[in-house]
């Protein structure tokens, strides 16, 4: 098992990836100031309140107050758990990560060997591939090359049941694994066998390019008298693999594509490969499921334009306007849905070995938008010269515009809804929440204000002067200000968001990140005075508290020497004038 990435990478990372990149990629910026502004990707605006700022290496959302480092993003934007965040970014970095401890203090949820084993299993059934002459003779038939069947991991799952089994079920944790990753199956007496056998594999990896699960293909269709289960067998729910989530051949569309424009989705395995063997790196197919919301989402992620491809029978129609009803709440303004409806008794592998690849692309090219498609199905059996027809139309249409997100797109559909039917779309206006640059002027106690102001320059630390006065202070937080400022002193060039990762499994870790995103739109100059000020003012604060005690002390007549010395220098200080609170430099 993995051991635990060191806070040394962490910070060495940070300092190498640059969040306005990283966020660029996946979420088109526009420069504002010092920052970079979008609509949120995390919840639907209109107009942007998402902020990033590259001298903090932060993002904030003033809407619903996402916010944290490139890692953060990462793990909220791609849903990836800490690690593989951090794996994603040292990839594109050129950095690997190190792992510190290892096996005996390996996190209890850590999945490393679930992984390990499926990727072994891969491996295993794309070895029995050479192996078997009739499977060899499939794949030809149904025109793989080699360089497909490598790209995709193709393998064979001989016949027997104990193939896997024998090959990686050797001790009993290992065959626990098996279980856990969908890799056997059990009969009525608890005896454990391959689940998959005599089966073409597809794996199905996760977007990090790791087999988390199977989809297996019968050689040759089922006939009455055989039971060999159905065509094609995937692998079951498992911690790694959740139907509902995962596409098939995202991970080898984001390989062949840097910046994708347009993400197609068809229905089948073999439909994908095709297209991807013709030169149409840019299908993916959900999993012998209908198109999820969860699906939409990723899909869009991937490309602002995406296509759905189905046949064009009644079940087709049925597939696709399920896809409709799960685009329509991930249509943010930007976005774009098409619907590709092919001729009956064809999928896109027959199609694409009959027209070619520009073939195909002139159907993706002809596809029909969401908008027209929307209409024409809604208006396909109501008379819309008649006045009832139309009142049909609408009150069918309205609850479906209502679930778009605000936006232009929503306005347009509205209109072209009273164009259609003179019927107006009703939607509540979303409340104005434009950020200030003191829009968060949550109560702050004076600790949690200079640390939030630390958090701004953590270079300013080199300048508190040592030892620090305001530790006398006694109040929650003080400790952790002075362990912030050592930190930042200890790694010169230390930026915002490396000082909050270093905390992140400590309990103080969501205060700090709040406190960061607090401070996000202030005046750096500015900044820097307030947080002498707010020291000195500790400072101040610390020695009227000792001033009181000791006062309290000298009443009972019970003061040391140096106590009365002390009380002395302190009532002195308090008569003299207050300097001007001045930040050194
Ligand atoms: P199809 O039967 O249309 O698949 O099912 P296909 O890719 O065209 O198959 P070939 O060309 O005959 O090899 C479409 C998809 O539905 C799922 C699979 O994901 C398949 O790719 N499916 C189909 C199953 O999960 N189980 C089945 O028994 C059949
Ligand atoms: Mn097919």
């Amino acid at each position: 098992m993995k051991g635990r990435i060191p806070d040394t990478f962490i910070d060495e990372l940070l300092s190498r990836v640059d969040i306005v990149d990283v966020i660029e990629r996946r979420v088109p910026l526009k420069k504002a100031g010092r920052e970079w502004t979008a609509c949120c990707p995390f919840h639907n605006e209109r107009s942007p309140s998402f902020y990033v700022s590259p001298a903090k290496q932060f993002f904030h959302c003033f809407g619903c107050g996402a916010h944290g480092s490139a890692i953060k993003f990462l793990m909220d934007y791609d849903r990836l758990e800490f690690p593989d965040a951090v794996e994603e970014l040292a990839q594109n970095v050129g950095l690997k990560v190190p792992y510190e401890g290892g096996r005996d203090n390996a996190p209890r949820e850590d999945r490393t060997d679930l992984y390990s084993l499926l990727d072994a299993s891969a491996r295993w059934y794309e070895g029995e591939l050479p192996r078997s002459t009739e499977a060899q003779a499939y794949c030809k038939k149904r025109g793989l090359d080699a360089d497909t069947i490598a790209r995709f991991r193709i393998g064979w799952a001989p016949a027997g049941y104990d193939g896997v089994i024998k090959k990686l079920g050797t001790d009993s944790r290992r065959m626990q694994l098996l279980n856990e990753a969908g890799m056997v199956a059990s009969n009525e007496r608890g005896n454990k066998y391959d689940r998959f056998r005599e089966r073409l594999m597809f794996p199905i990896m996760d977007r990090r390019g790791r087999v988390i699960a199977f989809g297996g293909r019968i050689l040759q269709e089922k006939s009455a008298d055989q039971n060999i289960g159905p065509k094609y067998l995937n692998s079951p729910e498992t911690p790694l693999f959740h139907k509902g989530r995962e596409l098939f051949a995202l991970w080898q569309v984001k390989q062949a594509n840097s910046n994708l424009q347009r993400i197609v989705v068809v229905e089948g395995y073999m439909d994908v490969i095709a297209m991807h063997q013709a030169g149409l790196p840019i299908a993916v197919a959900t999993l012998g499921t209908a198109t999820t919301p969860d699906h939409t989402e990723v899909l869009f992620r991937a490309a602002p334009d995406v296509v759905f491809c189905f046949d064009g029978d009644r079940a087709g129609r049925a597939a696709a306007w399920k896809a409709l009803e799960s685009a329509l709440p991930r249509l943010r303004d930007g976005r774009q849905a098409y619907f590709l409806f092919l001729p009956d008794g064809e999928d896109p592998d027959t199609l694409i070995r009959k027209e070619g690849k520009s073939g195909f692309e002139q159907r993706l090219k002809n596809a029909t938008p969401l908008s027209e498609y929307f209409f024409s199905e809604l208006a396909h059996d109501v008379d819309v010269a008649s006045l009832d027809g139309r009142a049909r139309l609408a009150e069918r249409a309205r609850p479906l515009i209502a679930r778009l997100p605000d936006g232009a797109f929503r306005d347009l559909m509205g209109q072209e809804l009273q164009k259609r039917t003179g019927a107006r779309a009703v939607f509540e206006a979303e409340p104005a929440k434009r950020p200030t640059a003191n829009t968060v002027s949550i109560q702050r106690s004076l600790v949690r204000t200079t640390i939030a102001l630390l958090l701004t320059q953590p270079g300013m630390s080199d300048q508190v002067e040592r030892p620090y006065g305001f530790l006398r202070l006694e109040k929650p937080g003080v400790d952790l200000l002075a362990e912030l400022i050592d930190l930042a002193r200890s790694r010169p060039g230390i930026s915002p968001a490396m000082m909050v990762e270093h905390y992140r499994d400590r309990s103080e870790y969501g205060a700090l990140s709040k406190l960061m995103a607090a401070t996000m739109a202030g005046e750096p100059e500015l900044q820097r005075v307030e947080f002498f000020e707010a020291l000195q003012r500790m400072e101040q604060l610390a020695a009227d508290q000792r001033r009181l005690f000791l006062t309290g002390k000298s009443r009972e007549g019970q003061l040391t020497g140096a106590e009365k010395a002390e009380l002395r220098e302190l009532l002195a200080a308090r008569a003299r004038p207050a300097t001007a609170a001045e930040g050194p430099g």
